[in-house]
This record gives C-alpha cells, structure tokens and sequence, in this order.
C-alpha cells in the first residue's frame, strides 16, 4: 500500500490553501477541556476544522482520518487514462474517496489536474503509472480483473454486468476516450446505457456511476 499524497507546492496544506475546505463550512474550536485522544489534532481543536470532512472526523488529524479509512476501503481500485491533464481526473478522485475506493490509478502523464479534487486526494492513495502495460502489469500481479468503462463496440450494458468484488474500473478521457491499447488489455468493457442524443456523457460523471453501480452490488448499507 502506498503513502496518501502529501501536501506540495501545487496543492498546498489547508493553512496555506484558499480551497473550499476553508470557506464556510465546519466548526469552531473546541468547547472547554481538550481531549487527548491521539486521533485529534490539537491545532485543530485550537482553531476549529473548516475542512470538508464527515462529522465523525471532526477535529481529527489527516493521518488519523487515513489510517481509519484505511481500515474500510472497498476492494475496487479506479485508473484513469491521463494524457491531456483532463480536468475531469479530480472529480472522478472525489468520487473515489468518497465511496472509499481502495486506490486511484494514474495511468500516463504523471501530472494530473487537481482542481475538482477538492483536496479529497489527501485522504485517498494515489499512485501512477507511467503507460498502460505497466498498468496491467501492476493489475495482473494484483491479480485483479480490469473492467474498462466505456460505451464502445462489443462493450456489455453496466446495467446487467456483474462486477467483481476485487476490481479496477478504467475510465478514459474527455475527447478521446479509452485509448486501444486500454480497451484491448480490459478483462471486460461497460457501458452505461444512454438513451439520449449525445454520444456519451461527462468521463467524471460516467466514474460516479460506474463506482455506485460497484457500491450496489457489493456495499454494505446501514439503514438510517
Ligand atoms: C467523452 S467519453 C469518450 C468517448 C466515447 N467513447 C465516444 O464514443 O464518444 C470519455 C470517457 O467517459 C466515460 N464514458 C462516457 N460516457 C460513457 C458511457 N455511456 N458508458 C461508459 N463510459 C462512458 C468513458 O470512460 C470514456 O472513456
């Protein structure tokens, strides 16, 4: 398992950064006493914690909030093609911190744009891959299946696939999509069945849905 990224020059820490995690949202500092569980960030019971976190991880410091994700991440991984700095990539990194998806994978250019992040690759392991053979290399050692997501011929339907518990989703970019060699080392290709004029719809949108329909199949629900 590889480090979560650390703050850089590009993506600053939160005392630096004028991302949303910010802006409006959050609580203020600590009422009375302060806790000493180590989980808690003793700055941030100080100052209060604007982040966008759930409320469970209130006050809690960053490696803290890993190390618990880290204890229920899902078993399927997300890779993205990246050879244009898509500005979808950030986005579709959301989507996977947000349904706990074990790792995102950065297959390409090693650069990718953060901006729809919203600083949530902080909490989600991210690692890359400089082209798709070492991708598929990385997979087939994993021993895990690649379901490539795209609405190209021969793809079967999202809506009748079943997914593999263990798995990595490989979407494409905006313009071209899913390049050849992608499709043609995919274990499997889905599509999301569309039912309008357009040819497809947004690549980070597409991620949403492809994750979810996983989270269907292989999620367990509280009932709240
Ligand atoms: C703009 S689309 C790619 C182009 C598409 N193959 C076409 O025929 O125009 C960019 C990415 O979004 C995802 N995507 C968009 N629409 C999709 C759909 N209906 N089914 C599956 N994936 C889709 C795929 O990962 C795709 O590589």
């Amino acid at each position: 398992m590889t480090e979560p990224q650390q703050p850089t020059a590009e993506n600053p820490t939160p005392a630096e950064s004028p991302t949303p995690e910010l802006s409006t949202h959050g609580v203020g500092p600590w009422p009375g006493e302060h806790p000493t569980d180590p989980h808690y960030d003793q700055e941030l019971l100080e100052r209060g914690d604007t982040r966008n976190v759930i409320d469970r991880y209130r006050y809690w410091s960053m490696e803290a909030i890993v190390a618990d994700l880290d204890e229920h991440r899902h078993p399927f991984h997300v890779a993205i093609e990246n050879w244009q700095h898509d500005m979808n990539i950030g986005s579709i990194v959301r989507s996977a911190n947000a349904f706990a998806a074990d790792t995102v994978h950065i297959v390409g250019r090693k650069r990718w744009n953060k901006r729809g992040a919203m600083v949530t690759d902080r909490y989600q392991h991210v690692v890359h891959h400089a082209d798709v053979a070492a991708f598929v290399e990385w997979a087939k050692a994993e021993s895990l299946p690649v379901i490539a997501i795209d609405n190209v011929p021969g793809s079967v339907i999202i809506e009748t696939f079943d997914f593999p518990r263990s798995c990595v989703l490989l979407f494409g970019q905006e313009g071209p999509g899913l390049s050849e060699a992608a499709i043609e080392a995919a274990d499997a290709v889905v599509e999301i069945s569309q039912f309008g004029s357009t040819r497809s719809i947004n690549a980070s949108a597409a991620a949403a849905v492809a994750m979810h329909a996983w989270i269907l199949q292989h999620a367990a629900f509280d009932s709240k």
